[in-house]
């Protein structure tokens, strides 16, 4: 297995700075993070309000936070920070053309046996790497935001990446501390966005055919079972229950539950009447600049109360 030291990160925007931040946390890394827009400082400004989030928590002492900062620079120029990478993670804008592009200059930069990973919502990983020449090194890492506080990174093979580079990439997660779960096949949504935008879609689908509004839906989720979910997914619920029991409630419940393969047309008009949520005060529900900040600190405090205990 490739012994991973030096990673690059490209693209340092939202997820880009988080996922550099992860890495950071292991002595083993040093990070070199390359964005062709945003000046190096503000990455590094971003990687600060977030550590000292975390110190102002408890959870990292000032040197601690020093030492982690320590270990990632910034490089204006993606040859110089590539150069010597044994692992870059590509965290630019989801558009297919740019990561394809993306990846065919990496590989011309880099060492023969450096991974290239990207951090793709939804996209086919083998379609990224298809300008590649050596395709077996080219793997999805799907962090979730915020990068530096959810735990899953999901690892989706490609149709051509090697078992190596799977393994390589699910050791190098874990000795960043994340949680990697490894993804056989590469299809849009991987695994995790699958079963999130099923619920999404049958949510919305509730609120268009008026049987309950979005504040009720979102009540149902959180009191019953978003409860139990952090403890019991899915899987282990049907097998808890009875697979003769959860048969029986699909032969009656499946055909009622929404199965539109297009976007829900309410949602179509939102956006088309520029019902944008929270970027425009108005989505499913109306939100005041409090209600928005509420729910974005909100949101962050629980999380580090969940996984640090803070
Ligand atoms: N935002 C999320 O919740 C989320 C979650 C999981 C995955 N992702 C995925 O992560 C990727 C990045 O998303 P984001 O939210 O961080 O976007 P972002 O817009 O915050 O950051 C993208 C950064 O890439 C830079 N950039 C653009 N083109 C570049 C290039 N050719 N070379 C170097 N840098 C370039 C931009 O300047 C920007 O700073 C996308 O593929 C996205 O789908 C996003």
């Amino acid at each position: 297995m490739t012994e991973i030291k030096k990673i690059a990160v490209i693209g340092g925007g939202m997820m880009g700075s988080g996922i550099a931040q992860v890495f950071a946390y292991c002595e083993d890394f040093s990070i070199n993070i390359y964005d062709s827009f945003i000046p190096g400082k503000d990455i590094l400004d971003r990687i600060k309000v977030n550590l000292d989030l975390l110190k102002s928590k408890g959870i990292y002492t000032d040197s601690e936070t020093t030492e982690i900062l320590s270990r990632i620079s910034t490089c204006d120029q993606m040859d110089k920070a590539v150069a010597k990478a044994d692992f870059v993670v590509e965290c630019i804008p989801e558009d297919m053309n740019l990561k394809q592009k993306l990846f065919a200059d990496l590989e011309s930069l880099c060492k023969p046996e450096t991974i290239f990973a990207t951090n793709t919502s939804v996209m086919s990983i083998t379609g990224i790497a298809s300008l590649t020449i050596d395709k077996s090194r080219v793997v999805g890492t799907h962090f979730w935001n915020p990068p530096y506080l959810i735990p899953l990174v999901e690892v989706v093979k490609g149709n051509e990446t090697s078992i190596e580079t799977m393994e390589t990439t699910m050791a190098v997660l874990k000795k960043a501390g994340k949680h990697p779960i490894w993804v056989n096949k590469d299809v849009p949504g991987f695994v995790a966005n699958r079963l999130q935008h099923a619920l999404w879609r049958e949510a919305i689908s509730i609120v268009e055919n008026d049987i309950a509004d979005a504040a009720t839906v979102d009540e149902a989720v959180k009191l019953s079972f978003g409860l139990r979910l952090p403890i019991l997914g899915p899987m282990e619920n049907a097998d808890m229950v009875g697979t003769d029991l959860t048969l029986s409630i699909h032969n009656y419940i499946l055909k009622h539950l929404e199965s539109s393969s297009e976007a829900s047309p309410l949602l179509r008009t939102k956006v088309d009447t520029g019902e944008l949520g929270f970027k425009s005060g108005k989505g499913f529900q109306e939100w005041t600049p409090e209600q928005i900040a509420n729910s974005r600190k909100q949101l962050t405090e629980y999380l580090i109360k969940v996984i640090y205990n803070k």
